[in-house]
């Protein structure tokens, strides 16, 4: 059993701190809107007023947060984990999807307080995570990944130690653009399909079926075939835009290139100006109807 602090309980934070309660963690919880983190306290959270009541005296502080903005604020800000006296030798971890240059930072702000730094992103939507059934990205020293790698059993279906600090995290952005990539290729398809009299429900089963297959192809077909979306909002184009940024620039950064993912920030991009940003990524069909109906 261990002492966990968890901060951030979203779509994914809320179902990722039930997994741990229910693998029999104590998990104290905080939210910057309290009502997200006190809806867990009938699962058997408790429920922090401040981040410094949820730290205090945790083994390990998990954070689940939308942005390097947001994870800035909560780690490094007035009133964030490093300034409130966290134990020296706790496992300080980032599982948020953020920039690797936001993980390299934190992890030097963690150290410098005696924190022991892990990169732990997740894959995987909110069902998943709900069923316990998350993708494992890790990066840190070995004995702290391999810690890590007992705590979060409960919500892992796989766990890929990448190696040292940031490395869960440079994976997490190149797997994301990948992802992105499909998702973006995967609405064009659809309503090309569609603008060419195509059955959806067809076009769903064939391309999930076919070499076109993969678990976004195979899913988000069937949404935009459908027109039943995810609820609440799995994720948005404004997130997908937010992942392949970050991703974009590691890769730049590191010598790669990615001009895929470049057109798939303008292809979300699309479903933003159209004032759909913030509902599924799968709904991206609907923007693309949009943006030609105009034209
Ligand atoms: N959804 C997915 O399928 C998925 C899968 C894997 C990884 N991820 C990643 O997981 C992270 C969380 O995603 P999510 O889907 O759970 O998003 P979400 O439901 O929108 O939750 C975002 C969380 O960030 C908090 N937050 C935002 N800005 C903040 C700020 N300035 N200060 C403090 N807290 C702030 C929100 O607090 P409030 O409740 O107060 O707004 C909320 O707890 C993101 O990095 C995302 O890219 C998502």
């Amino acid at each position: 059993m261990t002492k966990i602090a968890f901060l951030g309980t979203g779509n994914m934070g809320a179902p990722m701190s039930r997994c741990l309660l229910q693998g029999g963690h104590q998990v104290t919880v905080w939210n910057r809107s309290a009502d997200k983190a006190k809806a867990l306290e009938t699962v058997g959270a408790k429920v922090a007023g401040t981040i410094a009541e949820a730290v205090a005296g945790a083994d390990a502080i998990f954070t689940m947060l939308m942005d390097d903005e947001a994870c800035r604020a909560v780690w490094a800000g007035p009133g964030g984990v490093l300034e409130s006296s966290p134990r020296p030798g706790a496992l300080a971890i980032e599982s948020s999807t953020v920039s690797n240059a936001w993980v390299h930072e934190l992890a030097g702000l963690a150290a410098a307080k005696g924190l022991r730094f892990v990169d732990c992103c997740v894959a995987g939507r909110p069902d998943a995570a709900e069923a316990g059934a998350l993708h494992i990205f890790a990066g840190g020293a070995p004995a702290d990944v391999e810690e890590i790698r007992e705590i979060v059993k409960p919500y892992t279906k796989s766990f890929s130690n990448f190696g040292g600090v940031g490395r869960g995290n440079a994976f997490k952005l190149i797997y994301n653009v990948m992802g992105a990539i499909q998702v973006a290729a995967l609405g064009e398809a659809m309503q090309a399909c569609e603008a060419a009299g195509i059955d959806l429900m067809a076009a769903a089963n064939a391309f999930s079926i076919g070499n076109t297959n993969s678990g976004h192809v195979i899913r988000h077909s069937k949404y935009m075939a459908t027109g039943k979306h995810e609820s609440p909002v799995g994720f948005s184009p404004k997130g997908r835009i937010k992942d392949t940024l970050y991703g974009v620039a590691f890769i730049e950064k590191v010598g790669g290139q990615s001009r895929l993912g470049r057109t798939t920030v303008d292809v979300f991009g699309q479903a933003v100006e159209v004032g759909m940003g913030d509902l599924n990524d799968s709904e991206l069909i609907d923007a693309l109807r949009k943006v030609h109906a105009k034209t």
